[in-house]
């Protein structure tokens, strides 16, 4: 923004009794019309559009990086079964979004709702961790650094979209229900320094996990797919506070 522009958007702002968004849909989007037939295919194109910017994310529409991708925190409760752990990760940083292939997207803005197929040919979680419990019946219980390397990551979004007006008549979509599945193609993972750096029992339970990870996986799958849930939550909702239904499928 020029600084005439800056004075100019005070003016209008102070004066006019409009509401202030600053944010703007950058000019190289075209968003999609809200009765275009072929709406799924338009919206396609946008997330090409915006695959370059993952990693530098778009400050202009509220969008943080999201290769690498930083999660402050999450915790892994599972408390039923034979995989019985609580698990604090703690500053997450993931890697690999930006190669994201776009599978399918089916848009029913009437019908309100949303699919989105995505593909991740890798995916790299860093972060530390603090874990205590049993999976699989055999004890794990540590903390330090952790490394997840994902592979062949299939995941469909399904979302719900809910219509609201708000101030100055404008409608804004929220997302009612968002509801991910994960169909991961191959896992390895280290937990660094369990069991307070015991070596041998540390390996032996690397190994252990790595070796049964689909069951592992199958346990804790529902979980993990509500975690994820929450985390695409969190990247859509500055967009729908800061845009309105005009701003993002105009008439
Ligand atoms: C889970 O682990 C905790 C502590 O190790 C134990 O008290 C609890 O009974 C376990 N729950 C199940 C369902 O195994
Ligand atoms: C919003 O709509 C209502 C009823 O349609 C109208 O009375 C009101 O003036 C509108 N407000 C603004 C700010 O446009
Ligand atoms: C994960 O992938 C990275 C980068 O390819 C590699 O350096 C690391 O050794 C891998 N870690 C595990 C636990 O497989
Ligand atoms: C944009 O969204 C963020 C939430 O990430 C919010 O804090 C901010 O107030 C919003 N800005 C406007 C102008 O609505």
């Amino acid at each position: 923004m020029t600084n005439k522009n800056i004075i100019l958007f005070l003016c209008v702002c102070v004066f006019s009794g409009n509401d202030c968004r600053q944010f703007r849909m950058p000019s190289f989007i075209k968003p999609c019309k809200r009765d275009d037939p072929n709406i799924n295919e338009c919206l396609k194109k946008i997330f090409e559009t915006l695959r370059p910017f993952t990693s530098k994310g778009m400050p202009e529409m509220q969008i943080l990086p999201l290769d690498p991708m930083s999660v402050p925190s999450v915790t892994l409760n599972q408390g039923q079964g034979s995989v019985n752990f609580t698990a604090l990760f703690t500053n997450l940083k993931g890697y690999g979004a930006k190669n994201y292939q776009v599978q399918k997207i089916i848009a029913d803005l009437k019908k309100k709702s949303m699919e989105i197929d995505l593909y991740f040919p890798s995916f790299r979680i860093e972060s530390k961790y603090e874990v205590n419990g049993q999976i699989l019946l055999l004890p794990i219980k540590g903390n330090g650094k952790f490394v997840g390397n994902f592979t062949n990551i299939q995941t469909k979004v399904k979302i719900g979209l809910e219509y609201l007006e708000k101030k100055n008549n404008k409608t804004f979509i929220e997302i009612k229900e968002n509801k991910v599945s994960l169909i991961i193609g191959a896992v390895k993972l280290r937990f660094n320094n369990l069991f307070n750096g015991n070596k041998e029992l540390g390996d032996q339970t690397n190994r252990f996990i790595n070796e049964n990870w689909r069951d592992l996986m199958q346990e804790i799958k529902p979980l993990l797919e509500d975690t994820v849930a929450t985390i695409v939550m969190g990247i859509f909702k500055p967009l729908l506070i800061n845009f309105s239904m005009d701003d993002l499928f105009p008439i």
